[in-house]
């Protein structure tokens, strides 16, 4: 797909989720003629799972606002919600994530964590993250170049959220293998069985690993996440195992790939751009600002999607009960309406953007842990490595959902 403005493809017929449109990232050209010809768009189905219905796509940065912030007309629980319903995680599985429920019991499991997850209970860990992330780049001491991906952001981001849900570090890699396959799956990479073996082979595991350590807990209750869950009451009844094990699920994905993401996109942008690199050089303090641009322009999920609880309409487009809506945030963060030249990656903006939800009821918990935990690793990194380059041509995941590299070596100096 073409980033020159020369693409015609055809947007009736368009399946704007297929795996193809995904070789090198988000199709931003199609993104961009979808905002100014069809901002509500139809997609017939997705080729790669002939079984799954049909969706629109919503592209503007206000029509994701107003399905964001509508939980009564756009549903997260009855379709699923991502642009699959069965054919990765089947329906059940994501209803026992409370990404995956409506009001009310959405509300009263997510308030089980909130009190964690504010800023000022988040800047409590920066020395601990600090330390963690000093640790990984200690051991890059001697090489001449390394994958941020695998050497410096998954170590990272694995051990931070492992540290929050009570798992030993030895386990890191275990999970954080079994999250990059369940996440891509679809990739040829991530699972080059096909995306069945997730539930045949990667769930299980889940379950078999989570059982041992929800089971430990029943005994001796500890003061992590993990716990929480275990021990939760809503409306006075515990929750079920298997909510337990995908409430886990849930921490863990949204902890691991997404911040990720962001810090590898970011930082290849920070290279990519060498001016733009100097000035944060020389003035740390827009690394915040560094954060949110990486946030604008490489949302770290492509998707999130919605069911229509009732007939309704969106940008004039009449939106049928039943139907599924997807929010492309990669579209919507680069609404020509909002941003100036939003193609460019300015380490000045510090814009508002969509990358973590448009509000509403579903907006990411993990706001501040994800901020903070940016933050550290880009000042770290550039700290040490002020004028690192890219060795290879980095490659992404190829998947509508998951919006990460998997691939960004570098040379450290
Ligand atoms: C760069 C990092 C991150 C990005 C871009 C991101 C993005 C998002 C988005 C777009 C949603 C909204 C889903 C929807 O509307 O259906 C979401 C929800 C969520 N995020 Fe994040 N996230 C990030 C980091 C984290 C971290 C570190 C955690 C930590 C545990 C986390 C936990 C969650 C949870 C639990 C939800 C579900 C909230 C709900 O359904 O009410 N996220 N995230």
């Amino acid at each position: 797909m073409s980033t020159t403005g020369q693409d015609q493809t055809p947007l009736e017929g368009l399946r704007v989720g297929d795996r193809e449109h995904f070789h090198d990232g988000p199709p931003h050209e199609i993104f961009r003629r979808l905002r100014s010809e069809c901002p509500v768009h139809w997609s017939s189905g997705i080729t790669q799972y002939p079984e799954e219905d049909g969706f629109w796509s919503v592209t503007t940065a206000d029509d994701v606002l107003e399905v964001s912030r509508d939980w009564q007309t756009y549903s997260s629980e009855i379709g699923g919600f991502t642009g699959l319903k069965n054919a990765i995680l089947p329906l059940e599985l994501q209803q026992a994530m409370f990404i995956g429920m409506d009001p009310p019991k959405h509300d009263r499991i997510k308030a089980l964590f909130q009190r964690g997850f504010t800023p000022a209970r988040i800047a409590q860990h920066e020395d601990e993250i600090r330390a963690i992330t000093i640790d990984v780049l200690d051991r890059l001491e001697g090489r001449e170049t390394c994958d941020l991906v695998t050497d410096v952001a998954q170590p990272v981001v694995a051990r931070v959220i492992g540290s929050f849900m009570g798992l030993s570090p030895e386990d890191d890699e275990v999970w954080a293998n079994l999250m990059n396959t369940i996440l891509g799956a679809g990739d040829p990479d991530a699972t080059p069985e096909g995306a069945h073996i997730v539930m045949e082979r990667d769930v299980p595991e889940v379950f078999r690993r989570c059982g041992e350590l929800i089971a430990a807990r029943r005994e001796h209750p500890t003061d992590d996440l993990t716990s929480v869950l275990v021990h939760a009451e809503i409306d006075g009844e515990r929750l079920e195992e298997h909510e337990i094990v995908m409430g886990f699920f849930l921490l863990m994905a949204a902890g691991n790939d997404s911040t990720k993401a962001t810090y590898c996109s970011g930082m290849r942008a920070l290279i990519e751009d060498p001016e733009q690199r100097q000035m944060v050089l020389d003035d740390p303090s827009l690394v915040p600002s560094v954060v949110e641009e990486s946030l604008r322009m490489f949302p770290a999920f492509a998707h999130f999607a919605r069911t229509a609880t009732k007939d309704t309409e969106l940008h004039g487009q009449t939106i049928r009960a039943g139907e599924k809506v997807l929010m492309w945030y990669p579209s919507s963060n680069r609404d020509e309406t909002r941003y100036e030249d939003p193609d460019h990656f300015d380490v000045t903006r510090n814009p508002e953007h969509q990358a973590f939800g448009a509000g509403g009821r579903h907006f990411c918990l993990g706001t501040a842990l994800a901020r903070l935990e940016l933050r550290i690793l880009i000042e770290e990194t550039l700290a040490r490595y002020p004028d690192m380059t890219i060795e290879d041509p980095p490659q992404f995941v190829e998947s509508p959902f998951a919006n990460q590299l998997k691939t960004l070596r570098v040379r450290l100096r």
